[in-house]
């Protein structure tokens, strides 16, 4: 599995007992570091960026993210980085996460910082046009507007 944008980890070390191999991409360089030290023996660390990534195609079965699309600065990034998560995805292979939606909270926690909402009525397109099928978003129940979604990259056809 491959998870893009870890942070500081808390769902990568979530994840880290319930696979058999995990890397985390994380484009902070520091937090890569603090990562590889805690967590070093466990997962593969790679810093790098999810919308151009260090990995040869067909290289994981499953790929996820979580909390982190909306610190991506543009919708044009987050589409590219959709179509590398298919890129690097065995045929077959799963993309799956969860993201923020708008609310004022949200709005509030990310004053001075990067914040560019996925909207889900939107995202099942994106991602088709990123070369997934099976895309499944489900909302959060209101007033919360969060979202997680499953997507599958096709399996080969011959
Ligand atoms: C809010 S944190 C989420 C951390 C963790 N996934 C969680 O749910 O707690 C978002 C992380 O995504 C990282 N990130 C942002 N853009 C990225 C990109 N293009 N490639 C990889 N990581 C990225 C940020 O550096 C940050 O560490």
């Amino acid at each position: 599995m491959l998870e893009i944008g870890p942070g500081y980890g808390p769902t990568t070390r979530a994840l880290v007992g319930l696979v058999p191999k995990l890397t985390a991409l994380e484009l902070d360089p520091r937090l890569a570091e603090d990562l590889e030290r805690t967590l070093g023996g466990r997962a593969t660390i790679v810093q790098g960026d999810g919308s151009a990534m260090p990995f040869g195609d067909d290289s994981f079965s499953a790929v996820v993210c979580f909390t982190m699309l909306h610190h991506i600065p543009s919708a044009e990034l987050q589409d590219r980085l959709f179509a590398e998560a298919c890129r690097v995805l065995r045929p077959g292979g799963v993309f799956a996460g969860s993201d923020s939606g708008m609310s004022l909270g949200v709005r509030l926690l990310h004053v001075g910082d990067t914040m560019v909402v996925v909207d889900p009525d939107t995202f099942d397109g994106r991602l088709s046009r990123a070369d997934f099928t099976e895309v499944r978003i489900e909302r959060a129940a209101p007033p919360r507007r969060s979202f997680r979604f499953t997507a599958r990259k096709p399996h080969e056809t011959g």
